[in-house]
């Protein structure tokens, strides 16, 4: 039986999020529904309300979820109701290229639920990253269920469902951060503490932390940081270099997604050293770069797409990490909120005064 739930909409561009009865057909072939229990705000959901990433209006937002599968549809063998999960946006489809090279991290043929959620009208929805779990129930794809250890705290789990996975998994499956290394991460919301977060559990010996937020930095800090740059008011190159005995850091991530902070990152890097590129730059931007320098510093120039990770095995790995206390998944949620404060918590967002904002239920 189709059930009717609450969830957050954006009914078209650059209109009020609004919280709406929505129906959730039961779980077909291959499919999950699952009670969301967490669910974080993340930039992308803000960017689907303004119309940033298509026109595919109205959304069903939200997509850094866990929560618990209450049914599942014929031949699902992976998850059974009961089960608490974690969801993904990137459940690999093992068939194409890059799946059969053994490197699944890399799946550009992802797949999302086939049966469409609606308004009561039958108006479809479009669910955020195949997501949308600023909901009480949503239907995912099995594959984007993945079961972690029920001892965790909701609003914690979600988190690796996006935002702190990207920047954990761009230290260590991207930028392959190992022991020793100097590490300086450009940009340090969310996306870059968790990159800190990522470097420091790899071993790295010195962790620098550029921004031109103070307030960033110091938060930059308590995660890990060993430097900070305000590069604002100093050099961002010149700074990491200079707390690198002049070489460039061995590991350089950016994770800001605009031209001059792409650039500082090359210029940053250690020569061979590797540059991970993880902020999502808007289509009209471009770089100019000295071919020369490109040639002449060898190394690596790697973008990150979701951390890289394969959730079946970074999810649970973070999981057990953080329930170790060798992490600190729970710093990065500032505040936890009802389904009808996400348009507060876009605000919120923006003055950049929350790491996270997590929906509970
Ligand atoms: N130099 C250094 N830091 C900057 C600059 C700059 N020119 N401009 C902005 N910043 C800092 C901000 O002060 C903030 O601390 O970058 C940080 C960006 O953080 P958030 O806005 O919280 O974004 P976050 O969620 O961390 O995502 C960062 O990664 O995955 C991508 O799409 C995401 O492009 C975005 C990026
Ligand atoms: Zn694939
Ligand atoms: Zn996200």
């Amino acid at each position: 039986m189709p059930q009717q739930v609450r969830g957050v909409i954006a009914p078209g561009k650059d209109e009020p999020v609004r919280v709406e009865t929505i129906v959730i057909p039961d779980p077909g072939p291959g499919e999950a529904v699952v009670k969301i229990q967490a669910c974080g705000v993340c930039h992308t959901d803000l960017h689907y309300k303004q119309g940033g990433i298509n026109d595919e209006f109205p959304f069903l937002l939200g997509h850094e979820a866990a929560g618990v599968v209450e049914s599942v549809g014929e031949g699902v063998t992976d998850v059974t109701p009961g089960d608490f999960v974690v969801l993904n946006w990137r459940a690999v489809c093992g068939q194409c290229r890059a799946c059969l090279r053994g490197r699944p991290q890399y799946c550009f043929d992802t797949h999302n639920a086939r049966q469409r959620m609606t308004l009561l009208d039958g108006t479809e929805l479009s669910p955020a990253l195949g997501i949308g779990a600023f909901a009480e129930k949503t239907l995912v794809a099995s594959g984007q269920c993945t079961k972690v250890d029920p001892a965790v705290a909701p609003e914690v789990a979600g988190l690796l469902g996006c935002g702190v996975m990207a920047g954990i998994g761009a230290a260590i499956n991207t930028g392959q951060v190992g022991r020793g290394d100097s590490v300086a991460v450009i940009g340090c919301g969310g996306v870059g503490d968790a990159a800190i977060v990522g470097a420091r559990l790899a071993g790295a010996s010195k962790i620098i932390a550029v921004d031109i937020d103070d307030r960033k930095l110091d938060t930059a800090k308590s995660m890990g940081a060993t430097h900070t740059v305000n590069s604002l008011t100093t050099d961002a190159v010149e700074a990491v270099r200079g707390l690198t005995d002049g070489n460039g850091a061995d590991v350089v991530i950016e994770a800001v997604g605009r031209p001059e902070t792409y650039k500082q990152a090359f210029y940053a890097r250690d020569l061979a050293g590797t540059v991970v590129l993880v902020g999502v730059p808007t289509p009209e931007m471009t770089l100019e770069l000295p071919l020369l320098d490109v040639f002449g510093r060898g190394g690596a120039l790697k973008s990150s797409w979701y951390g890289d990770c394969l959730p079946s095995r970074d999810f649970p790995m973070l999981i057990d990490l953080h329930q170790q206390g060798r992490i600190d998944l729970a710093a990065f949620v500032t505040e936890t909120i009802g389904l009808g404060d996400v348009e507060q918590a876009f605000a919120r967002m923006h003055e950049g005064d929350v790491l996270r904002s997590v929906v509970t239920f």
